[in-house]
């Protein structure tokens, strides 16, 4: 296969494959650990929209994050909970979208406002896992969308427990190197020498993995047999996701889902803003503990979940640190065709599925 079609910073490719997603893709947006209680919520703005998801007694809806009266965000904060009211005039809606509250509500035509309703996004659930519908024309289902790696995804969504932190990266470099970058672990032992290889990832090729389309699994096995400390390895006994290696999925187009021994969960956001910028929303969560813990087993869970989110920042900033490198010599380079061998499979094949669309 030819890789010519690849390109890293042409605006005009970029903004086809912006209309590439935009048309045929399915959004893993979040967990329903985030949106569990009554008024729960999420924003985002992605390719062009202005989204919020919310939880009305119990039904996921998605909306068009812009007030129909004078067009003030509904929700400003990433992530709250409250009813979806626009703070400008306490224009406030239901899970239909309708009007069903304001100030002064007299000065205003009771027929004409009735009729409005926000702009409604599709949302569909694998297992615990929430995807949203950018394109209503779009008559892909879910299941369909996610093929083979369904079963995966579905089994995968169900260890998860609350959200400990969720904040945001900003890359000055396009999102496919982000994409690329998490697709192997080939450069783990060389840029994570000081973190994730310290733990034994990424001198043993992977034998477990799975494609379908642009999206793909693969289990990366540890070196050697490292041995937590008893009362680190105590405390995971009862984790519901006992694995021994690093879990990771790329879900096209926008979402790195991953978890070390089952012992935490990340879930990436990407966001690619410009040919040349792309935000990475860094959502941890919890694992599911099926044994009570005590006060003292609580302090220690808090402590090494601390751990964890520095582990990730550390590796995330290296992983930054070197595709934004890249970024600047493809902006100097005409010919973008990478090389990649066998360790880098997952990347061919993604490209393999996307790159014959962008034409
Ligand atoms: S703009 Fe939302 S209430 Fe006025
Ligand atoms: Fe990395």
């Amino acid at each position: 296969m030819s890789l010519r079609n690849i390109n890293y910073t042409n605006d005009k490719y970029f903004q086809l494959e912006c209309n590439s997603i935009k048309t045929e893709s399915w959004i893993l947006v979040g967990h329903v650990q985030e949106l569990k209680n009554n008024y729960d919520f999420l924003t985002f703005n992605y390719l062009g929209q202005n989204i919020f998801i919310q939880n009305f007694k119990g039904e996921i809806k998605a909306f068009q994050n812009i007030c129909l009266h004078r067009f003030n965000d509904i929700h400003k904060e990433p992530y709250g909970n409250r009813v979806a009211t626009c703070l400008y005039h306490y224009w406030t809606y239901n899970k239909k979208g309708q009007v069903i509250g304001m100030s002064c509500k007299n000065s205003f035509e009771e027929d004409k406002i009735k009729k409005l309703e926000l702009k409604e996004f599709e949302v569909q659930s694998c297992g615990e896992f929430i995807f949203i519908k950018l394109n209503s024309e779009n008559k892909i289902t879910l299941s369909e969308f996610l093929g083979d790696l369904y079963k995966n995804i579905e089994e995968f969504s169900k260890h998860f427990s609350s959200k400990s932190i969720d904040y945001n990266i900003e890359h000055n470099c396009n999102w496919k190197l982000l994409v690329e970058n998490v697709l192997e672990c080939y450069h783990c032992a060389s840029v994570h020498d000081n973190s994730f290889a310290k733990m034994g990832y990424g001198f043993i090729k992977p034998e477990k993995f799975g494609i379908f389309k642009e999206h793909s699994w693969c289990e990366f096995p540890k070196k050697g047999i490292y041995k937590e400390k008893k009362i680190i390895e105590d405390m995971f006994n009862s984790r519901t996701l006992k694995i021994d290696g690093y879990l990771h999925f790329y879900i096209y187009p926008n979402a790195f889902i991953s978890s070390v021994e089952g012992k935490g969960f990340y879930l990436g956001f990407l966001f690619p803003e410009s040919v040349d910028k792309t935000n990475l929303r860094v959502r941890y969560f919890l694992p599911k503990i099926e044994k009570k813990l005590s006060e003292s087993d609580k302090n220690i869970f808090d402590f090494i979940i601390s751990s964890s989110h520095d582990s990730l920042n550390l590796v995330l900033n290296e992983d930054k640190n070197i595709i934004e490198g890249i970024q600047k010599n493809l902006n100097i380079l005409k010919d973008h065709s990478p090389i990649f061998g066998n360790e880098e499979f997952r990347i061919n094949s993604f490209y393999n599925n996307f790159a014959q669309k962008i034409k």
